[in-house]
């Protein structure tokens, strides 16, 4: 890599710490949540099949936690989830929320994952390394990934969220639209994030969903095969994604939890093409946004 573009990548970088600083991400009001109960009513399908895929003696490490909802919510039951951001006005928002519901299990660190040092000084490993819409907003989103393997555990599991290449072409063209004949027009912005989150009272929450969808300042969009080739290329066995790409049983998630490997078959390039130029329009509401799970291969 040549110094300009090194520099380029320092600048952006920095830009993106700024924009989470300046808008930390899901954030929410901090009054949504008086006890644990609320957290725990609060939370979100998703995050209740995957808590409910972790056995509760597990470690966890919640890599770019932002203001750490789904972290704390992990942390419930369990004696050491952790959550790491290199943001410090959402960590400061999350500090805030352990402090209020007295969650002791749960600790939180400032982590740049693009720097090797910083994950290293973390000195442990987790049996469970998820990283959620993280990757594609770092100027190395495959480096990053390589630097938080160093946190699994050999036969620790993965989960990795990235927006899809197809999957955000309807994010992108409505994004399109709000800078263009849209860009005054409130009541379509407001319509096009409730697409995504359901509705807009928690005033902080949609903000956050806006900035972060809307107004980004960088992100890049990634394949399935590519994930594939990071997994293949680091010993992480594949084991399904989400939405999955199977094309009769994409309920079964819901019963046999998100890291079980009979959930998915190896997928070859033209089910990975059929079911990307699907996710165009299946996975619009959610900004082409999807997970692929995954465990470490013991045998290295
Ligand atoms: C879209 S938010 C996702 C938050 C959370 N994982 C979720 O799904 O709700 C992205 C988060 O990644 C963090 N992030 C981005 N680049 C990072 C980096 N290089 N090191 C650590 N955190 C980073 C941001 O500060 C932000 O909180």
């Amino acid at each position: 890599m040549t110094e300009a573009s090194l520099n380029n990548n320092i600048i952006l970088s920095q830009k993106v710490r700024d924009f989470y600083n300046e808008t930390p991400f899901p954030d929410y009001s901090l009054d949504k949540f008086n006890d644990i109960d609320e957290l725990i009513l609060a939370s979100y399908p998703f995050a209740e099949i995957l808590n409910r895929s972790i056995p509760k003696d597990a470690s966890i490490i919640d890599v770019g936690t932002g203001t750490g909802q789904l972290s704390a919510f992990l942390s419930v039951g369990r004696k050491c989830v952790w959550g790491i951001d290199f943001s410090d006005s959402s960590l400061n928002k999350a500090k805030l929320l352990r402090q209020k519901l007295k969650l002791d299990s749960w600790y939180l660190k400032k982590v740049d994952i693009l720097d090797e040092k910083q994950i290293d000084n973390i000195g442990m490993q987790f049996d469970y390394v998820l990283c959620l819409g993280v990757l594609h907003h770092t100027t190395n989103p495959y480096g990053a990934f390589k630097n938080i393997l160093k946190l699994l555990k050999p036969n620790g599991f993965v989960a990795i969220g990235l927006y899809n290449k197809f999957g955000r072409i309807a994010l992108k063209t409505r994004k399109l639209l709000t800078k263009t004949i849209f860009r005054n027009n409130d009541k379509v912005k407001d319509m096009f994030i409730k697409m995504q989150i359901g509705d807009i009272k928690d005033k902080e929450r949609a903000r956050g969903w806006w900035n972060d969808q809307y107004l980004h300042p960088h992100e890049s969009v990634h394949t399935i095969g590519e994930v594939l080739k990071w997994f293949k290329k680091n010993d992480i066995e594949y084991y399904q994604t989400i939405p999955s790409l199977n094309f009769f049983d994409e309920g079964d998630m819901e019963i046999a939890g998100v890291w079980n490997r009979d959930n998915g078959k190896y997928p070859n390039l033209i089910k990975r093409a059929i079911k990307q130029l699907s996710w165009i329009y299946k996975t619009h509401r959610e900004g082409g946004y999807w997970i692929t799970f995954g465990k470490n291969n013991p045998i290295k």
